[in-house]
Order: structure tokens, then C-alpha cells, then sequence
């Protein structure tokens, strides 16, 4: 797989991809990673890639040819299977989707920055619109940055134990169960009789009852959700 990402603030994005599981898929080589800066495409003598709002208004707005130049370069090398805009108008993004987007293979993500881009670019380009929240950021970087690692993580051979990214929290629509590690007793709180009773079975259904408690007590609508 390979994600390209778009970018007026290339430095927001160069730590997230270079430690634990994303850094060891790319060292794989599952997955490449490339960060654009949109200033490489700037216009004129100065570069620039943002100007004022037509109609007026605060912030800025990044300007649709060096976003165009840049997509264009990419375009004219491989095929995109999606343009994906990072924006707080899009729609949330949910494990349903990074699942779909995990089985692609060439994706662009655009991290917009100041007040947004152009919306000639969205109507020219952009194939999805993904926020990560009903929050706003100073950005697209770090919700890039997430969406580049819910993908990666999924991709075979990303998580050593292959099984573990299956029986992660929503990915059968439930929230996990309780986890416990060494020791038996601390502070006096001990670990489930039946997580250490070796029963396989037991365990098993322990763990969907209390992921069926927990999801029932803090997040009822995924229980209204599931299929
Ligand atoms: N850019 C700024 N806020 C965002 C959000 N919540 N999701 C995606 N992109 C954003």
C-alpha cells in the first residue's frame, strides 16, 4: 500500500509515522508513506499557497493551483483508488471505513491548514471527506496522521499477533473487555477467577458478556448500530 499526504506543515507529520507499528510496517515495506509540502508548489517568487477569502471573512484559504500541481504530479504517476480531504465537514470516521480503506492501494490524503482549501479542488479531486470528530483542529496533519495509523495497523503482517487487531474494541461493534496482567492481586483488587482458570470456553464468553456490559453501560448506540 502507499499514502501520500498532502501538507502546508510537513513537521506536524514527520513524528507520528516513525515509531512502534507504523514503523515497522514501513520497515516491512506493507506500506509507503510519503508527506508532500505544498510550499514545494507554491505560486510566484514567494511560493504562496494561501490567500484571502473572495467575499471576505477571517483566515486564509489555501490557494487551488499549487494543491492542483501537486495532485497532478501524483495522478499522472500511479492511480489513486481515493482523494481523501481530512475536514471537520466530513463524515466521522468510524473502524467500518479504515477497514474499507485498508483494502486499498494508492491513497492521497489532504491534510488542509488556515481556514480550508478551495472548493474547487474538492469538486475536481476529492473522492471522500473524512473528520475524525465533532471538534475543530489547527488541521488536516493530525487527523492524517490518524487515519494513516488505524489503516496501517490492519494491513497483514503490521501487528505481530496476527489475531489482535480483530478483537480490538469496535471491531465486532463492542467495546473490549477488562484486561489484566501480572500480578494476581494489586492494591488488593484481584484478577478474575476465570481469566486464570485456563478454560479456554469460559474465558471466552466471560469476555463478550463484560465487552456486552461495558458497551450496554458507555456507548448504547453502537449496540443500536450493529447489524
Ligand atoms: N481539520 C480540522 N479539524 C478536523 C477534524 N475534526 N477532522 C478532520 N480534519 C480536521
Amino acid at each position: 500500500m502507499r499514502i501520500d499526504i498532502i501538507t502546508a506543515v510537513p513537521a506536524l507529520l514527520s513524528g507520528p509515522f516513525d515509531a512502534s507499528i507504523v514503523r515497522r510496517a514501513r520497515d516491512k515495506g506493507l506500506v509507503e508513506i510519503f508527506v508532500h509540502d505544498l510550499h514545494d508548489y507554491g505560486k510566484g517568487k514567494y511560493k504562496q499557497i494561501d490567500d484571502y477569502p473572495y467575499g471576505g471573512g477571517a483566515g486564509m484559504v489555501l490557494m487551488p493551483e499549487p494543491l492542483a500541481a501537486c495532485l497532478d504530479r501524483l495522478l499522472a504517476e500511479r492511480t489513486y483508488d481515493e482523494v481523501i480531504f481530512l475536514t471537520p465537514d466530513g463524515m466521522v470516521l468510524d473502524q467500518k471505513t479504515v477497514n474499507a480503506l485498508s483494502l486499498r492501494q494508492n491513497l492521497i490524503l489532504i491534510a488542509g491548514h488556515y481556514k480550508g482549501i478551495d472548493e474547487r479542488i474538492r469538486s475536481l479531486y476529492v473522492t471522500r471527506e473524512i473528520s475524525i470528530g465533532d471538534y475543530v483542529l489547527s488541521g488536516g496533519e493530525l487527523p492524517a496522521a490518524i487515519l494513516t495509523d488505524a489503516i496501517v495497523r490492519l494491513l497483514p503482517g503490521a501487528i505481530g499477533d496476527e489475531t489482535s487487531a480483530l478483537t480490538d474494541s469496535f471491531q465486532d461493534g463492542l467495546l473490549s473487555a477488562p484486561l489484566y496482567t501480572r500480578p494476581e492481586e494489586f492494591r488488593g483488587m484481584k484478577v478474575p477467577d476465570v481469566l486464570l482458570s485456563g478454560h479456554h470456553r469460559k474465558i471466552r464468553e466471560w469476555r463478550t458478556e463484560q465487552a456486552l456490559i461495558r458497551t450496554r453501560q458507555r456507548r448504547p448506540d453502537l449496540l443500536d448500530e450493529r447489524d
